[in-house]
């Protein structure tokens, strides 16, 4: 066990863990747009993998590294063993959730209540850390219910500390168990960004990223200069890949070239067309592609052609370049 912190590149841009989102066919079209950032998959629970040997929710290309797994779990044993599923499948890392406040999560005693149970966690992660070779890192809330962030996060920071976890991702803001729905969970608690600054001064020996509300490269970048070791997006990220993640590589990494978005779009086609072949359908993939061109002329089109033409049970990698013609025709038109 190791008290020092982790500096590892690739968590100074992250994509947050997204539930139905950050799939495997997200990832792999994240990875065209970044060779660099980190990418997290969505929460796979403990008890699917151990109890339920769902270890289909484990597949993923090679493509996608650096992919950190993500556990929704609170029994130590039974995700010691999911960890050491998730580090022999290939994962360069494992995350705890304990941050999503999800009814479903709640009853499972998973996610953001883990913060009112300190010691549960770092037994937890101890049990993880001692059962194969990866990182475990844990990404957390400020605090829960009516805890008092200021107490309540460092005794959490302190403990998984304590159990050897090297780093942490803190989404800036608390999450109310009763009352709110998860989505209003990523909205109307305030971020109390300063409080996660402070965090970064009281556990130096912790590499911290922070997350929640960070919507630009811009941002991202002021996070990092402060002195933050990461910074993870998850919502801005998804919606408008074209201006956060294909420019990460440039700006947050220091590497190029960045490519055109044509090129990401050339990209996927061979990978859609694998997919294809092996059962899955335009619509899996596509629906991750559709922020592609946001804000450009041509979007629209851009997307309303994939939404729908991507359904259509034979529909081929042919949508996805008719798509892209009526991008160039709108940039054209409006050139
Ligand atoms: C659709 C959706 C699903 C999410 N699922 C998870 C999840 O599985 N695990 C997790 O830790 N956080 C989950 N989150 C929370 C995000 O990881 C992130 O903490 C949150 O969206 C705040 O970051 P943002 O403001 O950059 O989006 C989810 C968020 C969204 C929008």
């Amino acid at each position: 066990m190791s008290e020092t912190r982790q500096d590892y590149p690739a968590q100074r841009l992250s994509v947050a863990p997204m539930m139905d989102w950050t799939d495997r066919h997200c990832r792999y079209f994240h990875r065209q747009l970044s060779r660099d950032a980190l990418l997290y998959t969505e929460m796979v629970t403990a008890p699917a993998l151990v109890r339920g040997g769902a270890l289909h929710l484990l597949e993923h290309s090679p493509e996608e590294h650096p992919v950190s797994l993500q556990l929704g779990g609170s029994d130590p044993q039974e995700l010691a063993e999911a960890a050491r599923l998730g580090a022999e499948a290939g994962y360069d890392e494992i995350d705890l959730n304990c941050g999503c406040p999800s009814d479903r999560v709640q009853s499972g005693t998973f996610g953001a209540v883990l913060m009112k149970s300190p010691e549960r966690v770092a037994e937890c992660c101890a049990a993880m850390i001692a059962a194969q070779p990866r990182e475990v890192t844990v990404k957390c809330r400020i605090g829960v219910d009516d805890q008092e962030p200021r107490d309540a996060l460092p005794r959490f920071l302190d403990r998984v500390r304590e159990a050897g976890v090297r780093r942490v991702t803190v989404h800036a803001r608390k999450a109310w168990l009763q009352g709110l729905s998860p989505k209003e969970n990523r909205d109307v608690p305030p971020l109390d960004y300063g409080l996660v600054s402070e965090m970064r001064e009281a556990f130096p020996e912790l590499s911290l990223s922070i997350n929640g509300g960070i919507t630009s490269l811009d941002a991202a970048e002021a996070f990092l200069a402060e002195g933050f070791d990461g910074v993870m997006i998850g919502r801005a990220a998804y919606h408008d890949p074209g201006n956060i993640l294909r420019l990460a590589d440039q700006r947050i990494f220091g590497e190029g070239p960045v490519r055109d978005r044509a090129e990401v779009v050339g990209a996927m086609l061979p990978y859609i067309e694998s997919e294809l072949e092996k059962g899955a359908r335009l619509h899996q993939i596509t629906r991750h592609m559709l922020g592609l061109f946001a804000g450009l002329p041509g979007a629209r089109a851009w997307r309303r052609h994939l939404s729908e033409n991507a359904v259509a049970k034979a529909a081929g990698p042919e949508v996805v370049e008719e798509a892209l013609a009526l991008v160039t025709e709108g940039q054209s038109a409006a050139a």
